[in-house]
């Protein structure tokens, strides 16, 4: 008779005795007695390993004591309740099938291996208890931030990764071309880009913001949710050269909606962790940070403090603080201003709007003032800035002049400009940086530890 192979969490969460099972994973350690063989077996599922006994007088278990940290193997045996301490149930096993046994050169034999060292084996390093639970955190707030938008009726838009235009004015792009590097050298710019894969230059998108603009003026409320790529050359912990955004866009929405919206989206967040990554999240909070848990309650439970730049401005100039950059209205903030404010001032998070208009993008609408615009940040304590938003410029001249002002030729953007000839609406939408989001729910420091496989100046290995 076969056996269906069930995973680990699942026999956990709902065991039944004496039920016959198969599991197939890689032994974590191996303890011996005169008769018996110890393994834990774990397959990725879930934080806990699996006990698995061998009797060595089982013919089936032949070859147990061979079985090194890191071997593959598939158990087969009977789950009962484990009369030993440290775990609920163990599988007696019947057989035991190896796949392959791992030399001793394995590099994650068990001890506590620091977070440098797991980054220069970041394709071995997800094996490790610290680094399975913050990958299976990070899918379980995907799949929350999916949840949060479809319950409300917003309709998911596939922007594209290659673009011919910089959303954000900044000019970190990187570009795209087929063209052989050196055809490139021999063309001068305008051929070069005439001659390329589309006929003009191209580049990774850092923002689907523009695309999801239109496509609300359609659909109403709608989001984003991908990779977006800066080539910013900043060597921090909370910058990476590729990352993902989840970007709504809401029709008919100002400013103040639009706030309302990205603080129920952290606080989704953030109880659905709570809710369904128990385990791996307790992790976290023993051996990575252990005011986590008390920042998280503060996300879920207390209303996000709001104010406005010029206030923000106020409360830092008055602040006690030594900072290392100056603060004057006109300047934007800076990581340890945010930091001040959310960890020292507020005790939680706040929100930051009406910012000069020197400092943001085109695309934000001038207020009344003529001076601010109506963006606004969410700033999170341990990281700073983690929302960027605001409400857009939806009347076409405003537009037009702000696009001159900061020098981008409004011939490049027609079809954005289009939007505000048919049918524009005052709409808003802010963008939440993914990655970050899993660092303030983990706790975990650098942004290289939460990305599968960080991108970053200098480092494109695995
Ligand atoms: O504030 P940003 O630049 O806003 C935009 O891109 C808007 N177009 C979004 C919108 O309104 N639809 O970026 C939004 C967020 C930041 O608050 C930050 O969390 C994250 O994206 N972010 C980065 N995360 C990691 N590495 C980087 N280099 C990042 N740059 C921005
Ligand atoms: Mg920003």
């Amino acid at each position: 008779m076969t056996i269906k192979r069930s995973k680990i969490r699942r026999l956990l969460q709902s065991p039944e005795t004496s039920q016959r099972v198969c599991i197939k994973g890689w032994v974590r350690t191996r303890r011996d007695s005169k008769t018996f063989s110890f393994l834990e077996i774990n397959d990725g599922s879930c934080l806990a390993n699996m006990q698995v006994i061998a009797d060595h007088a089982e013919p089936g278990c032949d070859g147990v004591a061979e079985l090194t940290t890191g071997s593959a193997v598939a158990v087969t045996g009977a789950l009962r309740h484990s009369p030993g301490k440290g775990q609920k149930w163990e599988i007696l096993a019947e057989q035991i099938t190896v796949y392959q046994i791992a030399p001793e050169t394995y590099p994650l034999q068990k001890k506590r291996h620091s977070d440098e060292f797991l980054r220069s084996i970041a394709h071995l390093r997800p094996r490790t208890n610290k680094y399975g639970a913050a990958f299976r955190i990070r899918s379980e707030l995907a799949y929350a931030v999916h949840r949060f938008f479809r319950d409300q009726g917003f309709i998911y838009v596939h922007t594209p990764i290659i673009t011919g235009s910089d959303c954000e004015g900044a000019g970190e792009l990187f570009r795209v071309t087929s063209l052989p590097p050196g055809d490139f050298r021999k063309l001068d710019d305008v051929s070069a880009d005439r001659q390329d894969f589309f006929g003009k230059k191209a580049s990774l998108t850092v923002s689907g913001q523009l695309e999801a603009e239109l496509f609300a003026l359609a659909l109403g409320d709608v989001y984003t949710f991908g990779p977006t790529f800066r080539a910013e050359n900043s060597n921090t912990r909370r910058h990476a050269a590729e990352f993902w955004m989840v970007e709504p866009e809401m029709a008919f929405c100002e400013l103040s909606g639009n706030m309302d919206n990205a603080e129920a989206l952290v606080k989704h967040l953030v109880s659905h962790a709570l809710e369904n990554c128990a385990e791996d999240l307790d992790l976290f909070f023993r051996f990575v940070d252990k005011s986590l848990p008390g920042i998280l309650e503060t996300i879920v439970s207390r209303p996000f403090a709001r104010i406005s730049y010029a206030e923000a401005v106020d409360l830092l100039k008055q602040s006690k603080n030594r900072f290392e950059h100056e603060i004057a209205f006109g300047y934007d903030l800076q990581t340890d201003h945010e930091r001040f404010l959310a960890e020292q001032y507020f005790g939680g998070p706040v929100m930051v709007y009406d910012y000069p208009r020197g400092i943001k993008p085109f695309y934000m609408r001038v207020n009344d003032d003529g001076q601010t615009v109506a963006a606004m940040d969410v700033i999170v304590p341990g990281i700073g800035e983690i929302i960027g938003g605001s409400q857009r410029e939806d009347r076409l001249d405003m537009l037009e002049a702000r696009m001159a002002e900061t020098g981008l030729d409004t011939s490049e953007y027609w079809w954005y400009l289009d939007s505000r000839r048919y049918g524009s609406v005052p709409h808003s939408g802010y963008g939440l940086g993914f990655e970050r989001m899993v660092m303030l729910v983990t706790g975990i420091s650098n942004i290289r530890d939460v990305l599968p496989f960080a991108r970053t100046p200098g480092n494109i290995d695995f």
